[in-house]
């Protein structure tokens, strides 16, 4: 299958010593992931374009309405896995060989995409491309977005070729798209103990991110008397900890995994600290009452401590209901493979964002996702089985020989 030779090709690019994986977007191992797409589907013969906002799109068939798109990412959180982005960007290759091996001719085009951005790694936005395609962020705002070393999108997107000054919504691009499909590594361990190598998403659950900035003063560390002290890394803890208990009484998720201190000195008192806040829960009310609940308890500790505080949305995503009639017949496509002793294909819902999450509002969308026995994602213990992986390929091929058979038709 031609998946192993696309997988260890593209398996050192942003590998570091450890196995963990730094791909940010516009960066040196991105710009070498994406030449290694455009190479290998150029290879194949299907016509590799840049969009407006940087995605690649390559085409098997002439570009135009009706199309079919899959596809995903290829850029990483700090120190990700292997698997998530590039696993549905290396089956959707190794689909198109499969259904060229069985001789099979698309009656409609189909693009196979890599999205920009999408963990969001560099430029604090997660699914930028997905954004900017379907009018989801203002261009402005997506251009002056800038990274840890104060880099603009603008800038970088410059420096790395694609024109900054030509992003925003693309409808020619997103309406000539009837239907996309998204495979991904699971993100948990629902299929861990099935019979079942790949299952299909239900939804997504709402989640967002916010930015938490609290100002203090900075003073010396070993003379400031305790009393005396604004010290903004008090409140923060205080967060924390609020953020924590809410997650767990709303049965929701709530994380501070990223913070910036100010100065940043051992010895001194820290006089700004910022930190972003990641929440999701099942429903848009539970969401909302954590926000508010972290908003709240941040404030009051701020007070406490004699510290100003400001939180503000840097990225929010609404619940998303996968196409029900599009999410049936994937389930049917993939249940011809799987013995009927294993049961039905199981729908899985996920609190993890993806761009077929934020397409899903333009375009009837769908996921699939390959068997991860370690349950774990964002990490280097991030894991599918070559075996697993092969079905996701047969799976993906199956679902889009069922798709593309029939001329542009949304289903
Ligand atoms: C993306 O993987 C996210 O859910 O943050
Ligand atoms: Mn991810
Ligand atoms: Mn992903």
């Amino acid at each position: 299958m031609s998946f192993d030779r696309l997988w260890a090709e593209l398996a050192p690019i942003g590998r570091s010593d450890d196995g963990g994986y730094h791909r940010y977007t516009w960066a040196g191992a991105d710009g070498d992931a994406r030449a290694w797409f455009a190479e290998s589907a150029a290879a194949r013969g299907l016509d590799v374009r840049t969009d407006r906002n940087g995605n690649l799109w390559a085409w098997w068939g002439v570009p135009g309405p009706g199309a079919v798109a899959t596809g995903s990412h290829l850029d990483s959180v700090p120190d990700g896995g292997a698997f998530d982005g590039p696993l549905g960007v290396v089956t959707a290759l190794a689909a198109v060989d499969e259904l060229r091996s069985r001789g099979f001719t698309p009656s409609r085009p189909l693009a196979v995409g890599v999205f920009v951005e999408e963990e969001g790694g560099r430029f604090g936005v997660p699914c930028l491309g997905s954004r900017l395609a379907t009018g989801e962020i203002d261009p402005a705002r997506a251009r002056a977005l800038t990274d840890a070393a104060g880099i603009t999108w603008a800038d970088a997107m410059a420096a790395a070729g694609p024109d900054p000054d030509g992003i925003g919504p693309d409808p020619d691009l997103i309406g000539m798209f009837d239907l996309f499909v998204e495979l991904h590594v699971e993100q948990g361990r629902a299929l861990a103990d099935t019979a079942h190598p790949v299952g299909v998403a239900s939804s997504i659950w709402p989640h967002g991110r916010w930015r938490m900035d609290f100002t203090g003063r900075a003073d010396h560390a070993g003379t400031t008397r305790l009393v005396d002290r604004s010290d903004p890394m008090l409140p923060l803890a205080h967060t924390i900890l609020a953020a924590r208990a809410l997650a767990q009484s709303h049965d929701a998720r709530a994380t501070v995994a990223k913070a910036h201190i100010t100065p940043n000195g051992t010895n001194a008192i820290p006089s700004l600290v910022s930190a972003w806040l990641d929440a999701r829960a099942a429903d848009q009310s539970a969401l909302a009452a954590v926000v508010e609940g972290v908003r709240e308890a941040a404030e009051r500790a701020a007070h406490d401590h004699g510290v100003t505080v400001a939180v503000a949305a840097e990225s929010t995503t609404p619940l998303v209901e996968f196409s029900h009639d599009l999410r049936d017949r994937l389930a049917a496509t993939v249940s011809d493979r799987v013995p009927e002793s294993a049961g039905p294909v199981p729908l899985l819902p996920t609190g993890a964002g993806h761009d077929a999450g934020v397409l899903s509002a333009h375009v009837p969308t769908a996921m699939m996702y390959v068997r991860n026995p370690t349950g774990v994602s964002h990490s280097p213990m991030e894991w599918a089985d070559p075996k697993d992986c092969h079905a996701g390929v047969t799976a993906l091929a199956d679902v889009l020989a069922d798709l593309l058979a029939e001329p542009g038709r949304a289903v």
